[in-house]
């Protein structure tokens, strides 16, 4: 149980439940570099990013953090942290180049090392299968909407437990399906690119597939005590007002954001207003017969990515949008108060509802908070400190609102901070610094910003003043 410590003449700490797992998260594409080094071939991400005008600055991930080179000195950082588990992502063309056939010895190796120094360093690897880096060549046969994505998926999924099986503790099938799908295929702001709403329902469609098939094959390859998981950016989906119009936007947006993934996870069926909804763009005939069974493989946790909350309302939006069943119907109001440099609201309430909602509509499934975390503009002071205070606040709220929702009765059982480092924010480049370990990346130097000292505090007592 958690308990809020408040002896006379102290001041209240939050502690956080025994055995809470304390961890970092990264994603390969936006720490590794080393790009086409020991046959790694390019994912969609390495051809966007080289698309002129896809990317801030025309950045890319050829070279990122390097953390290809300085993953020890990266597993450090972190063993000094104190961090209980680590989250990052395995590489798909990395370990199975152009996303067919037999794995790569030196790919897999890498994450055999990098598995090995983490738990050297007492530290336990949570895995993650794909955070958006689809192998080129598969994207180029169909990609996502394709529905033989899914099986390649289930083959990369199984060569990659059984080179790993014995080291990992939890494994997540997909980080984000619903970015994957909709900002990679109807709004085109991540790669491939494609604006195309229709495609992007079938690729919805085929991820939770993949993900089924992918947690088939995980049971089968990967240690019998392995957790296995799925990471959703679940949104956090407030109506501006009670009004009838604005409460039908915010259930068209939890059905496209939301239930267009849980509802075929956990309850292996379709979302019968979705699919009302979207009947103009697809009569979803791509679903076929035992296909939501196999999305429906039981998991043993769920892991939920959280930024800030979703305001929307009734009426109109600019296209193009990844809401390919909202537009005309939805807009997206802004919410006052401070916002992070990626013009977010903070709004630490909405992480609070989403884990006491899923806690009652999901009972005895296990949480995880996989992200959460705040781009601030940091730099290094002459003297060489990072001061973040902003990002502390933000930490410090977000962590207040898990405590709550763990006393209201929910099973969160860690909370992983977005990002151990600065890295490639994807179309914003290295503009949007999310760690709380600064990178200059012109000499790879790592600075810990304040915000690193005061997380490593909140880990060493369990919790933090409050
Ligand atoms: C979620 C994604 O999983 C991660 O890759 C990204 O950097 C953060 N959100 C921040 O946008």
């Amino acid at each position: 149980m958690t308990d809020v410590d408040a002896r006379p003449g102290t001041t209240p700490l939050l502690r956080f439940p025994h055995g809470f797992r304390w961890g970092t998260a990264t994603a390969a594409y936006q720490i590794e570099g080393a790009a086409t080094e020991d046959g790694r071939t390019p994912s969609i991400w390495d051809t966007f990013s080289h698309t002129p005008g896809k990317v801030r600055n025309g950045d890319t991930g050829d070279v990122a953090a390097d953390h290809y080179h300085r993953m020890r000195e990266d597993v450090a950082l972190m063993k000094r942290l104190g961090v209980s588990d680590y989250r990052f992502s395995v590489s798909w063309p990395r370990v199975q180049p152009t996303g067919s056939g037999p794995g790569s010895p030196q790919g897999l190796d890498f994450y055999r090392r990098l598995t090995d120094t983490l738990l050297d360093a007492g530290i336990r690897p949570v895995a993650t299968l794909y955070h958006w880096d689809l192998p080129q060549e598969l994207e180029d046969a169909g990609g996502w909407p394709r529905r033989e994505t899914a099986e390649r998926f289930a083959e990369y999924a199984s060569l990659t437990a059984g080179a790993l099986g014995d080291r990992v503790a939890t494994w997540t099938t997909l980080n984000e399906p619903w970015c994957a799908a909709f900002l990679g295929y109807a709004s085109g702001e991540h790669a491939p690119g494609r604006t195309d709403p229709a495609a992007a329902l079938r690729a919805a469609h085929h991820l939770n597939l993949a993900h089924g098939r992918a947690v088939q094959a995980l049971r089968a390859s990967a240690a019998p005590s392995a957790e296995v998981s799925l990471t959703l950016n679940l949104h956090a989906v407030r109506p501006l007002t009670d009004s009838a119009a604005d409460r039908d936007a915010a259930r068209r947006i939890d059905a496209l954001g939301n239930r267009v993934f849980l509802d075929p996870v956990f309850h292996a069926r379709l979302p019968q207003d979705l699919v009302r909804d979207t009947a103009a763009l697809t009569d979803w005939s791509f679903v076929r017969d035992g296909d939501l069974r196999t999305a429906s493989a039981p998991i043993d946790s769920l892991g939920v990515n959280y930024y800030a909350p979703t305001l929307v309302a009734a009426g109109g939006h600019p296209t193009p949008s990844p809401w390919p069943a909202a537009g005309g119907h939805v807009g997206f109001p802004r919410l006052p108060g401070h916002r992070t440099a990626m013009d977010w609201p903070v709004d630490a309430e909405g992480l609070y509802g989403l884990l006491t909602a899923l806690h009652e509509e999901l009972p005895g499934v296990p949480l995880l908070v996989t992200e959460n975390g705040a781009a601030y503009d940091d730099y290094a002071d002459p003297a060489g400190r990072v001061r973040d205070p902003e990002r502390i606040a933000y930490l410090r709220a977000h962590l207040a609102a898990v405590h709550r929702a763990i006393e209201r009765g929910a099973d969160v059982r860690g909370y992983f901070l977005w990002s151990l480092l600065d890295n490639f924010e994807w179309a914003h480049g290295y503009g949007k610094r999310f760690g709380i370990v600064h990178v200059d990346f012109a000499s790879q130097r790592r600075t810990p910003k304040d915000s690193a000292r005061w997380y490593a505090d909140v880990i060493a007592r369990g919790g933090f003043v409050q």
